[in-house]
């Protein structure tokens, strides 16, 4: 907005025109996405900051906030394929953990954490029962989704808390597709995902101190547009979040990064994680997304 300032005081400013850029319309596509119910979720070892296994849980609010997420992405049109939740696996409800799909072709997962490797074993026969006829699985460190976000162009990839970076070079061979590799800092941004979510084709959102000063350099050169994101909407892991490339679906907390993006025009939507947050997860987790 221009206005004049040869004004008195208490002047009325004149407005002269609205100079603001006007931002692009941003058309959604339809996605497909793989959730899993969080019924046995519970907090009972910690593998990341956010886990205090002494605070208390209520399994019955995560599995309410889970389907209302759910819900959220049914009533945008998108389609949602549900796996079974397994006892004994409290963390199975992040999903995104569990497998990288571009192009139909699947790479699983191999967990850090050894309370979390059988998780990617029922990912895999869940791939193969529902018509993909091969399942890599890779031979090193790979938390999938967590730490691999397919732009459209280039597979950015996290390392320094859990995916090992031959696990990139694998991720690379497997699927086809250029990665891009970038080393997270911040042990509370101990995933990719929740350092950096793409928001359309070529144009990301994310917090630039969870990166080491070389690849917050590779992220200005890829992206000198980029949606820079606070250390509060870092610290309510507003960057978990899902975009359809045009809605943005985020925690209610994170209402700067949901004006940050409402001018670049796209549309937030918010749902609350609360109790996911609890484990170091937010929207993004619970949610594989399937590229056929
Ligand atoms: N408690 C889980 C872990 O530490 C949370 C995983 C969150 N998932 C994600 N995609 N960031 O492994």
């Amino acid at each position: 907005m221009t206005s004049v300032s040869l004004l008195g005081p208490g002047d009325e400013p004149i407005v002269l025109g609205d100079t603001a850029p006007v931002a692009p319309v941003r058309v959604p596509t339809t996605r497909r996405y793989l959730m899993c119910p969080p019924e046995h979720f519970t907090v009972e070892y910690s593998i990341n900051p956010w886990m205090d296994p002494t605070q208390p849980i209520d399994t019955g609010l995560a599995v309410e906030q889970w389907t209302a997420l759910k819900e959220t992405y049914e009533r945008l049109g998108h389609r949602v394929d549900v796996i079974e939740p397994v006892p004994g696996l409290p963390d199975m409800v992040f999903a995104a953990n569990s497998g990288t799909v571009v192009d139909g072709r699947v790479l699983g997962a191999r967990f850090r954490a050894e309370q979390r490797v059988p998780e990617a074993d029922h990912f895999r026969r869940w791939f193969l029962a529902n018509g993909y006829g091969e399942v890599v699985m890779p031979e090193r460190t790979n938390e999938a989704e967590g730490d691999f976000t397919w732009t459209g162009k280039h597979l950015l990839a996290g390392t320094g808390f859990r995916t090992d970076p031959a696990a990139h070079a694998e991720a690379q061979e497997v699927l086809g597709v250029p990665v891009v590799s970038l080393r997270l800092v911040d042990p509370r941004y101990y995933h990719l995902d929740v350092a950096l979510f793409v928001l359309a084709d070529d144009l990301v959102a994310y917090y630039p101190d969870a990166f080491s000063p070389g690849s917050r350099r590779v992220l200005a050169r890829l992206y000198p547009d980029a949606v820079v994101a606070t250390a509060a909407d870092a610290a309510c892991l507003g960057l978990n979040a899902v975009s359809d490339g045009r809605h943005v679906v985020l925690p209610v907390e994170a209402v700067h990064l949901a004006e940050a993006v409402a001018d670049r025009g796209f549309e937030p939507v918010f749902v609350d994680i609360s109790e996911l947050r609890k484990s170091g997860g937010g929207p993004k987790c619970c949610t594989l997304e399937i590229r056929d």
